[in-house]
């Protein structure tokens, strides 16, 4: 049976959210695997751990740290995700988005996403950083959509737009950022899938017949129902590891965590250009 969270509970945590912090966020955060360190640089903190936010849905993967980071970066008031929740753990579509919910509700314009993926792209190399231009939502068309359900009109339309997901003029300024810090940023498509298991040799000729940059199991779900409310979303990969397009070398999650060594002072230094020049 799916679970499809209601306002009533996205309220609940967005209030409980309000509680703990005079802080009033504009711009969202949510990281990923082996990415969490943007959130230490918070300045004057409230901490939230989910487990303490009702109906909030708890990260169970190693590298995922799992709360909430609201405070002050580069001149803006952030909420950071240090740690999202999966489509793999058991937690229904709807379920995983709340806390993007959430942050609609707490008045939230601006959501940044980061993920781990595997570069498809046979250009990219692991320790890349990706500006995401687009996705391929694979999960979603297989019937897994975190708006299947009743439509919640208070936060946006049952059939919403997504010819531009991804807000051009926000990957300007990204790009402008790379340029000044002297970093490479690529750009690209990326592909969401369920996983936990990670794609076969044939699953990734596949998709890159089908368009894909990179690969990874998450980000399109939280960056949908962001685009219903109406938030601009900006996204990131981090190429940890080079697609087994011939099925010669294997995949590990320490890999994914040990590449995000490389990639996260990166897209920090984008992150915070990009803040900067709001
Ligand atoms: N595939 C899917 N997800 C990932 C990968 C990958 O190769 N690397 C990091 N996350």
């Amino acid at each position: 049976m799916t679970t499809f969270v209601t306002l009533e509970q996205i309220d609940q945590a967005a209030d409980a959210i309000r509680k703990r912090t005079s802080c009033r966020p504009r711009v969202g955060l949510i990281l990923g695997s082996g990415l969490n360190s943007l959130a230490d640089s918070v300045k004057k903190p409230d901490i939230l751990p989910y487990a303490e936010l009702p109906n909030w849905p708890i990260s169970t993967v190693q590298g995922h740290v799992g709360r909430l980071v609201i405070g002050e970066l580069e001149g803006q008031t952030v909420l950071v995700m240090q740690g999202r929740i999966h489509y793999y753990e058991g937690y229904s579509m709807s379920q995983i988005t709340l806390p993007v919910r959430a942050m609609l509700r707490l008045g939230l314009e601006m959501m940044f996403v980061t993920n781990a993926a595997g570069g498809v792209n046979p250009d990219f190399v692991p320790g890349d950083v990706m500006l995401i231009t687009d996705h391929l939502n694979l999960i979603g068309m297989t019937g897994a959509n975190p708006l299947m359900g009743p439509n919640i009109d208070e936060l946006g339309p049952r059939f919403p737009d997504m010819s531009q997901a991804y807000d051009p003029k926000l990957m300007k300024t990204a790009h402008r950022v790379a340029v000044t810090e002297n970093l490479q940023l690529r750009e690209g498509v990326y592909c969401a899938l369920s996983g936990p298991s990670f794609e076969g040799p044939a699953d990734l000729r596949f998709l890159r017949l089908a368009g894909a940059d990179a690969v990874g199991m998450s980000t399109v779900p939280e960056v949908i129902v962001a685009r219903h409310g109406g938030m601009r979303v900006l996204g990131f990969s981090g190429i940890s590891n080079k697609a087994n397009l011939d099925g010669s070398t294997t995949t590990t999650h320490e890999e994914v965590i040990e590449a995000g060594k490389i990639i996260a002072p990166k897209m920090e230094k984008i992150i915070r250009g990009v803040l900067r020049a709001l």
